[in-house]
């Protein structure tokens, strides 16, 4: 439409989730004027390599070069969509510093520096907006953030890596081994570039940081965030789980209690009717509970081109709107709290252990004894056979802090008796 009104936007990257955003921007030409009462144009793509092909864009608008943004004062919006802590966290900085309102998917930044740009942000009346950051195309910082917001929240769960939520999916339900299915992760491109972030719960642990930030009015870091992977998990841990009628899921857990804000990310198991035990393969969800809502859950695609560009263009078209009727800035940060965040020590979890012992008379009384000592409470005990004087018995517990089961596995560990403590997994 001549002479219509035009927001002008960068985007930094044009990877997987920038060429997202640049096909979602090109195909929605028509009705952004509708949706938010005026146009929307790409006027610089930034990228780190200007020899690549780039199908379908205008390489007029390709630059290698900062300063091309930064310096010119029509960009209203820029995209962040490149990844890692720098150059992101300087250009983002600058972008805010200088007024522009800014958009990012980057969730090891938001997780570290989320406190900082928000700052800035307000210090310059502009928008700061990071729904793809956490589980991909899935809405949920705006529901936490506007949606919820008279809720106090003490609990929130969530299955927010699709790279493991895939991998133990497909050891459950076809048998496959973790590096197979790791590697039909990567070609499937639900990995990233080095999975250890992954497997090792680092992903999820960076958008548990985010979430509990938000959800409880504090914020938190991800050195907050107490992390363990899913590279132990093993297929006989898998088979015991479904025997007690349980899955194993990779979960973030973060809740709001009386002593402090816990955050985790650890496999568990978990009973296969909560709502969360039927997310499978690549999906994610996250299950919130708050004092008026009760409980609700999220879920949908968590990674992707598409999925990850819908989360990025929700948070643009909002800023558009905002710049419209002037009142960028609306929502900054949430965190007018300053809650401690607990210890991993003193976190109280329920757990399932697996271990070898030597078939001996009065073993499995001296192993319960051992338990008792150190404040932990049997709640099952299994034990299928005997193979070549090894008994593997399997125990589950009632909750009880940390630092009491890891006194109490280290006691079992000092004994000759006791070959090998082969699994320790927490039980929601
Ligand atoms: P990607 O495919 O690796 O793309 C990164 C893009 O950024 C590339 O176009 C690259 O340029 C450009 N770039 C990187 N460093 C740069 C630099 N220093 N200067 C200029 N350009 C630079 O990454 P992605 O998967 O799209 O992820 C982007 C962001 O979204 C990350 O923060 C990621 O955590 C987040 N995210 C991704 C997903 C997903 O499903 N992929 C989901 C949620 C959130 P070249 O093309 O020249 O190499
Ligand atoms: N590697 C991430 C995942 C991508 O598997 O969920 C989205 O953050």
């Amino acid at each position: 439409m001549a002479g219509e009104k035009k927001v002008k936007a960068a985007l930094l990257g044009l990877g997987t989730v920038g060429s997202g955003v640049y096909k979602l921007v090109q195909r929605e030409k028509e009705e952004m004027m509708s949706k938010t009462g005026s146009g929307l144009e790409i006027v610089k793509v930034m990228v780190r390599d200007l020899s690549k092909k780039r199908e379908g864009v205008d390489g007029s608008l390709l630059t290698d070069q900062w300063e091309d943004i930064i310096k010119d004062d029509e960009i209203q919006i820029v995209i962040e969509v490149m990844g890692g802590i720098e150059p992101a966290r300087t250009m983002i900085l600058e972008a805010l510093n200088s007024g522009k309102n800014v958009v990012t998917a980057n969730k090891d930044l938001v997780a570290e520096y989320g406190g900082e740009l928000l700052e800035a942000a307000e210090k310059n009346g502009v928008d700061f907006l990071f729904e793809a950051a956490v589980a991909g195309g899935i809405p949920i910082i705006r529901p936490l953030k506007q949606c919820l917001a008279v809720n106090e929240i003490d609990e929130v769960i969530g299955i927010v890596n699709g790279t493991t939520n895939y991998i133990l999916t497909k050891m459950v339900e076809e048998g496959m081994d973790f590096d197979e299915a790791l590697a039909k992760a990567t070609e499937l491109g639900y990995a990233e570039a080095d999975p250890t972030a992954d497997i090792e719960g680092l992903d999820a642990g960076r958008k548990m940081a985010i979430m509990a930030s938000i959800a409880f009015h504090s914020r938190v870091v991800f050195s907050d965030v107490y992390t363990e992977g899913i590279t132990k998990i093993s297929s006989k841990d898998i088979a015991y789980a479904e025997e007690f009628g349980n899955v194993i899921k990779l979960l973030g857990v973060a809740r709001n209690t009386e002593s402090g804000i816990e955050a985790a990310v650890y496999p568990m198991l978990l009973p296969k009717n909560h709502p969360l035990a039927s997310v499978r393969d690549s999906f994610n969800a996250v299950f919130v509970h708050g004092d008026a809502v009760d409980d609700a859950m999220f879920y949908g695609r968590g990674a992707g081109e598409f999925p990850t560009a819908s989360a990025v263009m929700g948070d643009v078209i909002d800023v558009a709107r905002d710049i419209q009727y002037h009142c960028t800035g609306r929502i900054g940060c949430t965190c007018y709290r300053e809650t401690p965040v607990k210890k991993i020590r003193d976190i109280k979890n329920k757990f399932y252990i697996r271990l070898q012992s030597n078939d001996r008379l009065g073993e499995l009384a001296v192993i319960a004894s051992i338990f008792g000592q150190h404040k932990v409470s049997i709640t099952k005990v299994l034990q299928k056979g005997i193979t070549d004087g090894v008994a593997e018995l399997v125990f589950g517990t009632e909750a009880v802090e940390e630092y009491h089961m890891w006194e109490a596995l280290e006691a079992l560990k000092q004994r000759e008796t006791i070959r090998e403590i082969s699994s320790v997994i927490r039980e929601y």
